[in-house]
């Protein structure tokens, strides 16, 4: 049976690693340790991924996607090139196919088995969608990991100390901060915090505006008035968008930068230096956005800045000075992982060798304890006493994973259906939270009421499940209904499963 791999699915770049004689290592594609996470259509059904689709971005760029884990779990989003329609599944599920050919020789066989990661901070629809397009490439998810948690497996594994380690992740479009403590072989997230959108692809167009307005200056055209749909300003753009994060990378090690772009639009030349002064000016807001982030979630895990044994980077927006001078200033010097494009993948290859008890000659197989945290509460819709509909937290941020929250109902007689809305948020007021259905419970009508439970579970992934039982009246005295606790909800007696649904409203 071929060895089960690691996968680290990235905004822009993935890698995939397995775990052999006691320790990850990268399974390179088409010669690379990292593959852009870049799917090219050409011609009917063909198509390229990785790094011949990203060199076709800037050529076609109406027919390449890119980025397209931004788009992960938004319900009914298609591409639709070439007269096609692809789902952002879709589009994932090439990406790692593409990631999985090939190596054969190095995992003994055909792959079929993988720990995925995704940003600690992704929603459960998100994660769904994940998963899904996990199982369209052939996969069988061993478990769906946060990013930072397992950078710290690949970090934190074998130190031989107990810690608490903040993992600070700042990649292409995602930020993740997660607090772990980590005791031998037992990986524990206190807190997780972040923002799904955020990264270097921000910090790409943030220098881009700012050429944009150069070029304003310089030759009189903006091109943000010019027609967007157009293919000469679509490809303009997306030259100028690459020319800015080749640029970005530049600042990294240089304080200065130029932006040469000959025949650049309308057969006009753009062509201007850009320090790295001027940079950080564009990007501080966010850059201090993500140590405002960091601060709120060392306070949700209960502690103070000097509990923070280590700090650790990963992502590729890491290398940016500004962020590490930052973050230095507001905890301590981070300890950068000399493979910080890799780590995140490698934790994955741990974490899949450990539930697989990989035997192999230089280690016994290990154990490997890791307990994740929900990301986002869940909340469901009551009327309070002047029939307002308000929201109560029923899995809180923070609880550990997985997580149950019930929530007992009585249906009149003759009554077929209980009602509960679900929201993802824990703010009283339902617009600030996420509707995601009405919980539906079918039962069977009865002469007497009904005592409903509606069931919510995040499972070990952070993925909502829900459920719903009627419960049997014997068991429990109406007057004591209001008393009862969230654990004696849970032990009451069935008398049978509904039938449950999470319906959206028309
Ligand atoms: N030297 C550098 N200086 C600044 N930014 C860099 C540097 N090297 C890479 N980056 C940026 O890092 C980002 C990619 O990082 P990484 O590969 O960690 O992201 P990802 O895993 O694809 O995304 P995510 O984790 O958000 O899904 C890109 O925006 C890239 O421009
Ligand atoms: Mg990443």
């Amino acid at each position: 049976m071929a060895l089960p791999v690691g996968i680290d699915l990235g905004t822009t770049n993935s890698v995939i690693s397995i775990y052999r004689r006691g320790r990850p290592e990268t399974l390179r594609v088409e010669g690379s340790e990292t593959m852009p996470s870049a799917v090219c259509f050409r011609d009917k059904g063909n198509s390229l991924v990785g790094n011949k689709a990203l060199n076709m971005a800037m050529i076609r760029p109406e027919s390449t996607i890119l980025s397209v884990k931004r788009d992960m779990g938004k319900a009914g989003f298609t591409y639709n090139l070439q007269g096609q329609s692809y789902t952002p599944i879709d589009i994932s599920a090439m990406i790692l196919r593409k990631l999985c050919e090939g190596h054969e020789a190095e995992v003994g066989g055909k792959i079929t088995q993988a720990v995925v990661t995704v940003p600690a901070y992704f929603t459960d629809e998100q994660k769904r969608d994940t998963k899904l397009a996990a199982e369209k490439a052939g996969l069988d998810v061993l478990r769906l990991l946060p990013e930072p948690t397992a950078a710290a497996i690949a970090i934190g594994l074998n130190r031989g100390k107990d810690q608490t380690i903040l993992v600070y992740d700042l990649g292409g479009g995602t930020f993740d901060v997660s607090i772990l403590e980590v005791r031998g072989n037992t990986f524990k997230v206190k807190a997780v915090n972040g923002d799904h959108d955020l990264g270097g692809n921000d910090f790409d167009r943030a220098l881009r505006d700012h050429a944009i307005a150069t070029f304003k200056t310089q030759k009189g055209i903006d091109l943000n008035k010019e027609d967007a749909k157009d293919a000469q300003v679509r490809q303009a753009l997306q030259v100028l968008t690459s020319a800015c994060e080749r640029i970005k990378k530049e600042l990294s090690d240089a304080e200065t930068a130029h932006l040469d772009l000959p025949n650049f639009y309308k057969g006009q030349h753009l062509e201007t230096a850009i320090d790295r002064a001027t940079f950080e000016s564009l990007i501080r807001n966010h850059v201090y956005r993500t140590k405002d982030v960091v601060l709120a979630t060392i306070k949700d895990a209960k502690l103070d800045l000097d509990d923070i044994d280590q700090l650790v980077m990963v992502g590729g927006s890491t290398k940016i000075p500004l962020v590490r001078r930052v973050l230095a200033d507001t905890i301590r010097e981070p300890y950068v992982a000399d493979y910080v494009d890799l780590a995140v993948s490698h934790g994955a290859a741990i974490m899949a060798a450990s539930m697989l008890d990989i035997e192999d000659a230089d280690s016994a197989p290990m154990e490997l304890n890791v307990q994740d945290v929900v990301a986002h509460p869940i909340s469901i819709g009551l009327g309070d006493e002047n029939r307002r509909l308000r929201c109560f937290v029923v899995i809180p941020k923070n609880a550990p994973l997985p997580a149950t929250g019930m929530k007992l109902g009585a249906a009149p007689p003759g009554q077929l259906v209980g009602l509960l809305p679900i929201f993802r948020g824990g703010e009283a007021e339902p617009v600030q939270n996420k509707f995601l259905g009405d919980l539906t419970l079918t039962f069977t009508p009865s002469l007497s009421p009904t005592l409903l439970r509606f069931e919510l579970m995040l499972d070990k992934n952070g993925i909502l499940n829900v459920d719903g039982a009627e419960i049997d009246l014997n068991d429990v005295s109406p007057s004591a209904l209001q008393y009862l606790s969230d654990d004696d909800i849970a032990r009451l007696k069935i008398k049978r499963r509904t039938r449950v649904e999470l319906k959206m409203r028309d």
